[in-house]
């Protein structure tokens, strides 16, 4: 089966093609390193660091940098993130997510104007995205630091052609921004830019240098923390300096299950995607989904049902270094056989929420991938929250800021900009992370690393990961075929099962809602994946419902 394929050349973009707009004719499939990213600015850079020597994680961070300056209303110097990481030891998990300032606390957002964590200065949280590729390089990189920003560099001083999503996104966030994201991202007068028009980026530039040249410190301890502290400061932010020095990643344990004769590596708290994917794929092979109809009323129903109560419990979690989270009590047999238990084939079935005396035990984002034939890969999440985050910019260097901020229980009880409602674990403190949703995943096959995926979207992310896991390894679809194939989401919290926008037959439309359920047809979260197949040929493939590339060496 095969929804949508992508037909291409293998030769490298020379470098004047490079910065200019032109239809997407990459290849698909690859036989030493291969890149599925969201535009194909990002993926001609990482086969040009491909070309030259470069390892997994060089192609990374050069794919990264890149998109801080052709896509920074989801990948900004001013984010933060997750990466899924299989070198030459064990899958590790790295948490470069923004923090909270240590001005911040629990009351925080209580006598702020409703939006306050989602607009402007309160939104942004210290980001991590800097120091999340360079921790990568550090442990991992084979090329030198400076010589993976070369094109990055280029694009943002020389300028690149937007794209028709860049056009989009910025057009969208227009009146969220105060004249300095009007000047960093809009002609003079606030004229916008026309897909194909050249955008430079001075200020980003000289950010990306001081980056280049005086590491960490360079983004971190000088002049761009300064212009980034004294930018929200004018909003009324508590981030300081001191905060921009203390601001450090973590190596965390990925969370592990079995699935079809695979291991799943999945990222642990802050993000709940791990514990959410996990027990859905326990519950989706117990209840034997696969035997039912492929895109039929039966699969589609059991896949909602499975998510709405692996959703369920995601309000008992939060930051690990703050607060207990009942992973074990969420992953147990008991629980999720009593989940189980509770679904009907025939109807929905509404669980209630999850109380805290339930629990037994003691005690706009976007994502890459990038594998070679060895099994060395890495799927890397990085997220502003929203498109452009805050929507505040940095006044001297344009470094768009996120709102992670409005990813905590900013008011207990009111649901947060996805319809998310959250618990007492993910209160705002001083230096906490966010609960987060991102799920770059890894997957592996008598110890070698098969598959490398992930998505934005918000509580998304985790049904498409979710889907296009189950779509690849129990209904053995190809990897292009699982990425586009329609998807239905549900988050427990509305209950409400969200479907692709026209992508579902009347039928099946017809059969879901008379088992009852509550339907909205929207977006989805937007996939990106690469498998090794059995021949030893790299498969890539990025989703069409948004822009994106996919290709190799
Ligand atoms: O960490 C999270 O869960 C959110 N900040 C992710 C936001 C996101 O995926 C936006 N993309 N469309």
């Amino acid at each position: 089966m095969n929804f949508h394929r992508i037909i291409t050349s293998s030769l490298l973009a020379p470098c004047l093609v490079l910065f200019s707009l032109r239809a997407h004719a990459v290849p698909a499939e690859g036989h030493k390193i291969m890149i599925s990213a969201p535009n194909h600015y990002a993926v001609e850079v990482g086969q040009r660091i491909a070309q030259q020597g470069g390892n997994v994680i060089d192609v990374a961070v050069a794919v990264g940098l890149s998109l801080a300056v052709t896509a920074p209303y989801y990948a900004s110097l001013g984010g933060g993130g997750f990466a899924l990481v299989k070198m030459n030891g064990p899958v590790e998990a790295l948490d470069f997510r923004e923090v909270a300032p240590r001005g911040a606390n629990k009351e925080y957002f209580q006598n702020l104007p409703a939006g306050s964590s989602m607009n402007g200065a309160h939104a942004v949280a210290v980001p991590g995205f800097p120091a999340g590729l360079f921790e990568l390089h550090q442990k991992y990189g084979k090329m030198k630091w400076e010589l993976l920003f070369t094109d990055a560099v280029a694009m943002a001083d020389k300028g690149f052609a937007v794209t028709g999503g860049w056009v989009n996104a910025t057009e969208n966030e227009k009146d969220r921004f105060d004249p300095a994201g009007l000047a960093a991202f809009f002609k003079k007068d606030a004229v916008s830019y026309k897909p194909g028009e050249v955008l430079k980026q001075p200020g980003l530039t000289k950010a990306l240098m001081l980056l280049q040249r005086q590491k960490l410190k360079g983004f971190y301890q000088g002049e761009v923390a300064k212009d980034i502290v004294d930018s929200v400061a004018a909003g009324g932010s508590k981030i300081t300096l001191e905060d921009f020095k203390a601001y450090k990643v973590r190596w965390l344990k990925p969370l592990t299950t079995e699935y079809e004769g695979h291991k799943i590596y999945l990222m642990p708290p802050p993000s709940s995607g791990g514990v959410v994917i996990l027990s859905a794929l326990n519950m989706l092979e117990k209840l034997d989904v696969k035997s039912k109809p492929l895109l039929g009323a039966d699969e589609y129903h059991l896949i909602g049902e499975i998510e709405a109560r692996a959703f369920r419990g995601r309000v008992l979690l939060g930051d690990p270094d703050f607060h207990k989270n009942p992973i074990q009590f969420l992953t147990s047999q008991d629980y999720l056989e009593s989940m189980r238990k509770s679904v009907n084939l025939k109807k929905t079935v509404a669980v209630k929420a999850i109380a805290e005396d339930e629990i037994k035990e003691s005690a706009e984002t976007t994502h890459f991938s990038v594998m070679d034939t060895e099994g060395h890969a890495i799927a890397l999440t990085v997220t502003l929250n929203g498109t452009y985050g805050s929507g505040v910019v940095s006044h001297k260097f344009g470094v768009a800021l996120n709102n992670e901020m409005d990813d905590f229980t900013t008011k207990p009880g009111e649901p947060n900009m996805y319809r998310l409602t959250q618990g007492a674990g993910n209160m705002v403190e001083p230096g906490k992370r966010p609960l987060s949703s991102m799920s770059p995943t890894l997957v592996e096959k008598s110890g070698k690393v098969v598959m490398s995926l992930g998505a934005p979207g918000g509580p998304r992310i985790i049904s498409g990961v979710l889907q296009v896991l189950y779509r690849t390894l129990a209904r053995g679809m190809d990897v292009d075929s699982a990425v586009q194939a329609p998807r239905v989401h549900h988050q427990f919290s509305p209950n409400i099962l969200f479907i692709d926008r026209q992508k579902f037959a009347p039928e099946v439309l017809t059969e879901l809602r008379n088992r009852g359920h509550k339907i909205d047809e929207g977006w989805m979260g937007k996939v990106y994946a690469i498998r090794l197949r059995n021949d030893g040929v790299l498969e890539a493939a990025f989703d069409s419902r948004g822009e994106g590339g996919a290709g190799g060496i």
